[in-house]
């Protein structure tokens, strides 16, 4: 079969259906049908979702949920989360529940700086370059004045700029290295604009100059070290008791040693941070923000130095134990999707419109909430427990089962561990 196309993207999304349907399945109603369910009947709103990208042919729904009672700083929150894992919903209300009585989330922001860079060659004398730089470098603010104004007036645009020499690392290659303020915006489209003019003004001004540099590309970091969040629980030990914390004591220092692991061992930290991301993206994709960027950023942040290593810690100290984390967040509450999509507006409605620091804060919450409820199973019950659980429904979903078969299942399951296959041999002999 030859599924090459000619011209896609100038078909029109009817025409782009068909050839999906037609090329790629046995039976195009059915495919039709499934693709014709996820549209939304709303034709403005379906057109909408058309424009964010190109050969849209439906949408793709995930689970949006709440997780309730969060306090941070003594406030009380309630977190949007876009996430299609049983679990995590669950996992982040039930840590929140726990939390709220012994004094909550506490947050800082401790930076909110952006980076970008043009990366260039240049085969000449170093110290001419760095000349011409240190001449020309109020220019650089002054050639893109008319993409800093608005940015100024909110109170963020251009920090600093500087010439990097990379000739170490690769030959004849130097920086522009800048860094930004971009306040409630997350500021992708204010950074790569200010580098592309910077990046024709020292073209310009190396011509005039004789100097031959040529640019390779001006792009923005999405590794953000000093644009960093933390967040932080704590109380006494003692107070640490529930249902599965008996000994709490002895939980702390299990806690801890299953932190430890995770700082020293990339295989777990790897695991480890993936839980502090299931509530991390959740959030960011509730907002409206870039997943794919934020999850770069903090696993290069995790890896800072030199082997990926846990971004939470834990200690006991003088009877207390205390849990936090601290992980790069470059959001935006404005801009982007932000006041597109609508259901991006109402999970920011439901947060109260944070600023971009707020955000930064609430999603660090929800991440060390994610680990908080993933290690505190790990070291008790074992994770298998409450995630099965959870599970139940899409093994329900899967075997397509009846209203009966569910009250049966769910009864039968609530006494009993639940696993795939101990629930696929309950369906069985149910409808044998
Ligand atoms: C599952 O999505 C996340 C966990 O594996 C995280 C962890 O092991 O810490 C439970």
């Amino acid at each position: 079969m030859n599924n090459a196309v000619a011209g896609f993207s100038k078909l029109s999304k009817k025409e782009k259906i068909n050839w999906i349907v037609n090329e790629y399945f046995s039976t195009p109603e059915e495919a039709h049908n499934i693709i014709r369910n996820y549209w939304n009947s709303d034709e403005k709103l379906q057109q909408l979702h058309d424009e964010f990208i190109e050969n849209t042919i439906t949408n793709f729904y995930i689970p949006l949920g709440v997780a309730p009672n969060f306090l941070i700083n003594g406030k009380n929150k309630t977190i949007p989360m876009a996430i299609e894992e049983s679990s995590v919903v669950a996992a982040a209300s039930k840590s929140a529940k726990y939390w709220a009585t012994r004094g909550g989330f506490k947050t800082t922001v401790i930076d909110t700086e952006k980076i970008g860079q043009v990366h260039f060659t240049f085969n000449g004398d170093a110290q001419k370059l760095e000349v011409l730089f240190n001449l020309i470098k109020p220019k650089f603010f002054s050639e893109t004045k008319s993409i800093t104004k608005n940015m100024q007036l909110r109170g963020g645009g251009i920090l600093d700029i500087q010439l990097k020499d990379k000739r170490n690392l690769l030959a004849n290659y130097f920086q522009l290295h800048a860094t930004f303020e971009t306040k409630d915006s997350m500021g992708a489209n204010f950074i790569n604009s200010c580098l592309e003019q910077f990046a024709t003004t020292l073209k310009e001004e190396a011509q005039n100059a004789d100097l031959e540099i040529e640019v390779i590309m001006s792009i923005l970091s999405n590794y953000v070290p000093n644009c960093i969040v933390r967040a932080e629980v704590s109380c006494p030990v003692k107070d640490l008791t529930e249902k599965h914390i008996t000994n709490p004591q002895d939980f702390a220092e299990r806690f801890v040693q299953a932190v430890q692991i995770a700082e020293v061992e990339p295989y777990r930290a790897v695991t480890h941070n993936k839980g502090i991301m299931n509530g991390v993206d959740a959030v960011v994709l509730a907002t409206g923000n870039d997943f794919r960027a934020v999850e770069a950023g903090v696993h290069a942040y995790a890896s800072r130095n030199g082997q990926y290593s846990s971004l939470s810690h834990a200690k006991i100290e003088n009877g207390v134990f205390t849990f936090w984390l601290e992980i790069p967040l470059a959001l935006g509450t404005v801009g982007g999707l932000t006041s597109l999509h609508p259901l991006v507006k109402l999970c920011l409605e439901i947060l109260q419109k944070p600023s971009a620091k707020e955000l930064m804060e609430i999603i660090a919450v929800a991440g060390l909430a994610q680990n908080f409820a993933a290690l505190r199973s790990l070291t008790t019950t074992g994770i298998q427990e409450g995630h099965m659980k959870m599970h139940l429904n899409n093994i329900i979903n899967q075997f397509e089962a009846n209203e009966q078969e569910r009250l049966l299942i769910k009864t039968h399951f609530k006494k009993i561990a639940v696993s795939h296959s101990a629930v696929v041999e309950f369906i069985e002999n149910l409808r044998k």
